[in-house]
């Protein structure tokens, strides 16, 4: 039984889709989400600047004594995993193999669409580990790179006409491709999965990468013996590298609980 919180970051909001399915996994974790919203979006940033960027937000998380990392951000899940595992003592949980594990379970006719960050499709992470769970898997994948600032802004709701031109027109190729299963390769992405679960289709199954992971995060945490025994409801602290306000407006939203006035800005540069 280990009392300590669980520190999981994005990029900017989209973690927090992450978040919302820990609490609902794992309600008496304590949680210090971190979302660089000054920095964000990464996804169009070389390998190199989100690495940098990835370990300053690890090192802001590990001033919390902390049991485990959830990296809740499929960019820096895909290009960063590995070294911010190696350099750090406990647990790092990322998206990417996760939700590959869960789309080649669904997909029925092997047919997989992917959609993620410019950074995290051209990594080809995604592939590389569908290819290796089944080798019969077609990867369709594209980089949607206004999924991200449309979410930041609050556009992501299923009729506003922005985000359904913007939908269709990234879209389009699943469609005509015929996939059966499609990766939201990007933590931001599930909130947006309204719409394009309406563009797709209901027989389109939408596998979200951010609560792909909750699932390995659970079983971690029971091999390693890392599960809290509070019973209640997690205490949950929320820090940015951006206006807090806007962060709380957001979340408030994103999370479908009012937390106005508790989250903190911090200098992420510093770390
Ligand atoms: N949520 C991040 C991801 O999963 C967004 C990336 C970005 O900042 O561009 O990829």
């Amino acid at each position: 039984m280990d009392r300590r919180a669980i520190g999981v970051f994005d990029s900017g909001m989209g973690g927090l889709t992450t978040v919302r399915e820990l609490e609902r996994r794992l309600p008496g974790e304590d949680i210090v989400y971190f979302g660089d919203t000054g920095r964000v979006p990464y996804g169009g940033r070389s390998p190199e600047t989100i690495l940098r960027y990835a370990r300053q937000d690890v090192a802001f998380l590990r001033t919390f004594d902390l049991k485990a990392i959830v990296i809740a951000c499929g960019t820096v899940s895909t290009i960063a995993l590995e070294r911010l595992a190696q350099e750090c003592p406990m647990p790092v949980i990322g998206v990417v193999e996760p939700a590959a594990r869960a789309a080649a379970q669904v997909t029925k006719s092997g047919k997989v669409g992917l959609i993620g960050t410019k950074a995290t499709i051209a990594s080809g992470a995604y592939e590389r580990i569908l290819k290796a769970l089944r080798p019969d898997t077609e990867v369709v994948a594209r980089a949607c790179p206004l999924f991200v600032p449309l979410v930041e802004n609050g556009r992501f709701r299923k009729g506003d006409p922005l985000v359904e031109l913007v939908v269709s027109e990234y879209l389009e190729p699943f469609k005509t491709a015929g996939v059966d299963t499609m990766i939201l390769g990007c933590t931001h992405y599930p909130l947006l999965s309204d719409a394009i679960g309406q563009y797709m289709g209901a027989d389109v199954r939408l596998i979200s990468s951010g609560a792909a992971c909750v699932e390995t995060v659970a079983q971690v945490l029971e091999e390693k013996g890392l599960n809290t025994d509070h019973t209640g409801i997690g205490s949950r602290r929320y820090f940015a590298s951006d206006s807090p306000e806007s962060f709380e407006e957001l979340a408030s939203i994103f999370l479908g609980e009012d937390i106005h006035h508790q989250a903190v800005q911090i200098a992420i540069e510093t770390y």
